[in-house]
């Protein structure tokens, strides 16, 4: 088992890798606790062990259930089982399991203690380190949410074994960001839990440096917290667009070829460095070109909205000092990039 510490002051928590690591949730739970939530959906199948009292949560599935609803109903069952303040809730699933029960746990009571256990790639890798929790709108995705670290985070790789090809290649988009991140090379050609423990510790280091996402903007120091979206400009920009048929990791691996082809027409790379990115992202059989037909025009406007957009258009690109924020980058450079990646 690898032990991956978060070092967050008084919030700090560890996050153990490693086949089995479901079964340490004992060894975890914070003192004082009599009651543990379990919150995960039908079908995941993912069974874990409190050793205290504990009742299991059903929510929905699919990113229509991440909403206020489900954190109204999560919250009442709570109340209606007793669940007190020094309790605590146990979340068991993908990103969008531990979004929302990591942000019930953020509001029931005004803050219970929580344990991520994700069960995807993509959750052990990104969406259940870091304490970002929260829920959809209409309006938008995450517009609702708290910064509410966990007490732990179980990732257990044993569990990854059963994923859908699929899903299990989504997740590898994450990893090729880390790729570009920090690590280079050497992550390439890691044993699975070893690989998921430096992403984690990746992720750690911009978490423990820049908690609250408040160092962002361009010229800000290279642990900004908003450089872990590196690729996600365009990848949220496919998937807000909604009618492509790509799970968040391909969108995101798309978006990384990107964002070097873009930094490579503003000077900031060379192309040997454009065809690393193109190298890694194939090599987890990622896709490294837009969907056929997309469109362009419609992808620029939802980027120019993006909420990480903080002067004209900004993106997160590599460049000789490696990844940070450029703002002012002119529509024509990411017309051409966008061309340069057409199917
Ligand atoms: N997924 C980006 C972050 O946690 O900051």
């Amino acid at each position: 088992m690898i032990t991956v510490p978060v070092s967050l002051g008084d919030r700090s928590y560890d996050v153990l890798v490693g086949r089995g690591a479901r079964h340490r949730l004992l060894e975890v739970l914070p003192v004082g606790v009599a009651r543990a939530a379990i919150v995960t959906q039908e079908g995941i199948g993912v069974g874990v062990d409190a050793g205290h009292d504990q009742r299991t949560f059903h929510m929905g599935s699919g990113e229509t259930a991440k909403d206020l609803e489900t954190v109204q109903d999560l919250c009442r069952q709570f109340s209606r089982w007793g669940l007190t303040r020094g309790d605590v809730v146990v979340a068991v699933g993908g990103g969008v399991v531990t979004d929302t029960a990591g942000f019930a746990a953020a509001v029931y009571h005004r803050g219970v203690r929580w344990i991520a256990v994700p069960t995807t790639l993509l959750g052990q890798v990104d969406a259940a380190i870091g304490g970002k929790t929260g829920v959809n709108l209409p309006e938008g995705k995450n517009l609702v949410g708290a910064f509410w670290q966990p007490s732990a985070v179980l990732c257990d790789t044993e569990v990854l074994e059963t994923l859908p090809p699929r899903e299990y290649r989504s997740g590898l988009g994450e990893v090729a960001k880390y790729h570009f991140l920090d690590e280079g090379e050497a992550l390439v050609d890691m044993a699975l839990d070893e690989k998921v423990a430096k992403c984690v510790a990746i992720k750690a280091a911009y978490v423990g440096a820049d908690e609250r996402e408040a160092v962002g903007g361009p010229g800000a120091g290279r642990r900004s917290r908003a450089l872990l979206n590196y690729g996600h400009t365009l990848g949220h920009a496919l998937e807000t667009a909604g009618h492509y048929d790509l799970r968040h990791g391909e969108a995101v691996a798309i978006g990384l070829v990107f964002a070097a082809v873009l930094a490579a027409r503003l000077g900031r790379i060379e192309g040997a460095r454009v065809e690393e990115h193109r190298r890694v992202v194939a090599g987890y059989d990622l896709p490294t070109n837009l969907p056929p037909g997309a469109d362009a025009a419609q992808l620029i406007d939802v980027m120019g909205r993006d909420k990480k957009a903080v002067a004209g258009m900004t993106f997160i690109l590599d460049g000789p000092c490696g990844v940070e924020q450029v703002a002012d980058v002119a529509v024509a450079d990411v017309e051409a990039a966008l061309k340069e990646i057409s199917a």
